[in-house]
């Protein structure tokens, strides 16, 4: 049993995390970043789970890295750091992620936080990358996926002054999809994962994939990849269940394969 993360479902596909240090705003300290790999690592296996939401608490969706464990690791401590293999775990994750943010989102949470495939926020959530204070820089995917999430102007000042955003700035650059009151962000970030847990899972799975490959490829070699992706679910019966449930004027029941 997880002692630092609340696991609820799956209910309709979707699994919900919610992550659970409140004493210390949700830090991702070993323990908790463990428990959540491990946890994903059950769901990619889990049929029943088509797609899942990270969540934190209205203070702090989490505020980073714990840092009085950090103080105690020296150069060789973070170069044997276990933790390299639980964010590695969390990256290879296969199915959709959709993360509800309201409050802190700093550090190691926002990059957590940006790992995920939706974000969705509440209009009080503060993002930022604030290592720089500490002497130190974002660990876990900072500077690479908040270029790519927001743009190289706005990354590098965030990163380089430490200052955080608002979720309205957050929303105008890209970095999250919707903004919503703080007390409603669970519940549409939930709605938006139930709508996914809908569809036809391979479709989904692929999609997702050829979504990644825009942030890491060149344009045509991501091209190549979507037709291939394309064609491949010619194949699927689900195919064949969508396209005959929009003759038929029905709502289309997908099974997976
Ligand atoms: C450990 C933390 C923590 C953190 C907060 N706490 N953030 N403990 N690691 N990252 C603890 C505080 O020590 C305190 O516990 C309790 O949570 C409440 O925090 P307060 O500071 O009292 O709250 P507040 O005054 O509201 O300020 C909130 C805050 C501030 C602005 C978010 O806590 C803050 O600046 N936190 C650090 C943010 C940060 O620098 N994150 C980046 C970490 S480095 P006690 O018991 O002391 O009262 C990182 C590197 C990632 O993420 C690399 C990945 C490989």
């Amino acid at each position: 049993m997880p002692n630092h993360l609340i696991i609820e479902g799956p209910e309709r596909g979707v699994l919900r995390i919610t992550l659970h240090r409140p004493e210390a705003l949700n830090a991702l300290n070993t323990a908790l970043l463990g428990e959540l790999a491990e946890t994903l690592t059950g769901a990619q296996d889990d049929n029943q789970v088509r797609a899942v939401v990270i969540t934190g608490s209205q203070r702090a969706f989490a505020a980073g890295a714990d840092i009085k464990e950090m103080a105690e690791r020296d150069l060789v401590g973070i170069l044997e750091d276990p933790r390299q293999r639980h964010w590695a775990t969390i990256a290879r994750f296969n199915k959709p992620i959709v993360a509800a943010v309201n409050g802190f989102c700093l550090g190691g949470g926002c990059e957590l936080a940006m790992h995920a495939d939706i974000l969705i926020a509440g209009e009080d959530a503060r993002f930022g990358q604030p290592e720089i204070n500490l002497g130190i820089m974002p660990g876990a995917g900072g500077t690479q996926r908040l270029v790519r999430a927001v743009g190289k102007a706005l990354a590098t000042q965030m990163v380089l002054t430490g200052e955080p955003i608002s979720a309205r700035r957050a929303l105008e650059a890209g970095l999250i999809s919707e903004i919503t009151q703080p007390e409603l962000t669970l519940e549409r970030a939930v709605a938006v994962a139930e709508t996914i847990a809908t569809k036809a899972p391979l479709a989904v799975r692929l999609a997702r994939e050829a979504l990644h490959k825009a942030e890491d490829t060149d344009l045509a070699t991501g091209l190549r990849f979507e037709r291939h992706a394309f064609t491949l679910l010619a194949g699927t019966r689900d195919r064949e269940e969508g396209i005959r449930a929009f003759q038929e004027k029905r709502p289309a029941t997908f099974s997976g394969h």
